[in-house]
């Protein structure tokens, strides 16, 4: 499509829409979610100085993985976001078929976008070129187009551009697959952003100890944090366990240390971000030294297609803005402070769990003190059981009804619950593990606790975070 003729079908379909999205009782309230059509990964996260910027994977035109182009917000606190023109439209012979991921910097004083033009081929094939993008004095972009097309020796599934910059060097890791269909993370170093040296494989399928590790890594993000660097990636095709990486694709870390004189990544085994039903493509940046990250609510290829508000012309929508941490070695997630502004109504209670009483609310936070087991149901739809030194997380399935679970292990003496028009996030321990799933419960939500155990309460109502 040409731009004149995106943005015009765009335009209608964001007026088409915004009736729809504002009836629909799934739509959040606080978390950030499309007018139209489908959201997928969080893209651009930055901060220049005044604004945090987040751009978005957006399929505007219908609830399908088709169209690509990146949407744009901005918020000066993390919690009100105001809409920005659209960023990126797939109107150019190298992103055709997709303005896919990508990461943002501050160079010279410009936000510039590094993004992954995906361009597909009649026989089934395609190919991948990074792609740049400078802001101009409108807030939209100007694209200067391609600076790295794919390395020998892997397939047109090479994406998602991560770039940083480290003392007088750009770096970037890019998700790619060999030819031989191995998931891998590739690292390219850069004295500006239009000329790029392929430095090798960072991580991936059969490299660091970690044997047979999926056909493709997606969305990978290297960071450093607390004297240890993290290497956040979505690796496609690696075994379901028991309890772990049950989705259709996980989002997963490795912990470890890298060396900028050696340029290697040495690491430990893979584990899961997120253990909720839909958690993916995460992206971070840090400001004022806090780690932030977004990710995507959402997973592909599962039972996406099945979820309700399709029938309202939109779906998925953002997790909470989170602050990484380091603590003992092991990672922990928790909700930005920011987000603390938007408690109202304290209520606190203790007692034994069976007669705590009912939340009947769709926007709420918990905050839970545990002396033992605990059950809590979320209307019809969702269920978190707490005993024997786990959780699980039972959902019926949007496709079929049928009870799914998820897992998480550990001594669980403190939750945090954070829960939207349609979806909850479940921090355990202060955050050693998380929990993020879409749910739909039914006209009226009614949260209830059941167990013999002492719990401690505090109930907060959320209040709305309006975009603008
Ligand atoms: C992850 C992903 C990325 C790709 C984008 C396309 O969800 O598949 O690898 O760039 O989505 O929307």
């Amino acid at each position: 499509m040409t731009k004149s003729e995106g943005l015009s079908a765009i335009l209608q379909a964001v007026m088409r829409n915004s009736a729809n999205v504002a009836k629909d009782k799934y739509y959040p309230r606080w978390h950030l979610a499309p007018i139209t059509g489908l959201l997928n990964d969080p893209n651009g996260f930055c901060f220049d100085g005044k604004y945090y910027h987040l751009f978005y994977q957006w399929a505007p035109l219908s609830c399908e993985h088709k169209n690509k182009c990146w949407g744009h917000w901005r918020s000066k606190d993390l919690i009100t976001w105001q809409h920005q023109p659209i960023a990126l439209l797939p109107d150019e012979f190298y992103d055709k078929d997709g303005c896919y991921s990508g990461s943002a910097v501050i160079n010279q004083g410009q936000l510039t976008l590094c993004y992954t033009g995906n361009v597909k081929f009649q026989d089934g094939t395609r190919t991948a070129w990074q792609c740049l993008a400078v802001e101009n004095k409108q807030g939209g972009f100007d694209k200067l187009g391609p600076v790295l097309g794919l390395p020998e020796g892997y397939s047109g599934h090479v994406r998602d551009p991560k770039i940083w910059r480290y003392n007088d060097k750009w770096y970037m890791v890019l998700g790619a697959q060999t030819l031989d269909k191995q998931g891998k993370v590739l690292l390219y170093r850069a004295s500006h952003l239009y000329q790029w040296q392929l430095i090798g494989e960072l991580a991936g399928s059969h490299l660091g100890g970690l044997g047979d590790a999926g056909y493709m890594w997606e969305c990978p993000d290297l960071f450093e944090l607390n004297e240890h660097f993290i290497l956040l990636a979505c690796p496609q095709g690696i075994k379901k366990e028991q309890q772990r990486f049950l989705n259709s694709h996980p989002s997963a870390y490795l912990i470890g240390g890298f060396d900028y004189s050696t340029l290697q990544f040495q690491h430990g085994d893979l584990i899961e971000l997120d253990a909720g039903f839909e958690f993916y493509a995460p992206q971070t940046t840090q400001v004022d030294g806090r780690r932030l990250l977004f990710g995507w609510m959402g997973v592909p290829d599962g039972e996406e297609m099945y979820q309700p508000t399709i029938a309202n012309g939109w779906i998925h929508q953002m997790t909470c803005p989170r602050e990484l941490q380091i603590r003992e070695g092991q990672l922990y997630q928790q909700p930005v402070k920011e987000l603390q502004q938007l408690r109202q109504n304290a209520q606190y209670w203790q007692g034994i769990a069976d007669d705590a009483p009912d939340i009947n609310e769709f926007s709420f936070e918990l905050e839970i003190a545990l002396f033992g087991s605990l059950e809590i149901y979320f209307s019809d739809t969702l269920v978190l059981i707490i005993k024997n030194n786990q959780a699980e997380l039972k959902r019926r399935s949007v496709k079929n009804g049928e009870w799914q679970s998820r897992f998480w292990s550990g001594d669980i003496k403190h939750l945090q619950i954070l829960c939207d028009n349609s979806s909850v996030e479940i921090f355990f321990n202060g955050g050693a593990g998380v929990m993020s799933s879409r749910f739909f419960p039914s006209e009226k939500q009614t949260v209830c606790f059941l167990g013999k155990d002492t719990i401690k309460l505090t109930t907060w109502q959320l209040k709305n975070a309006l975009v603008s």
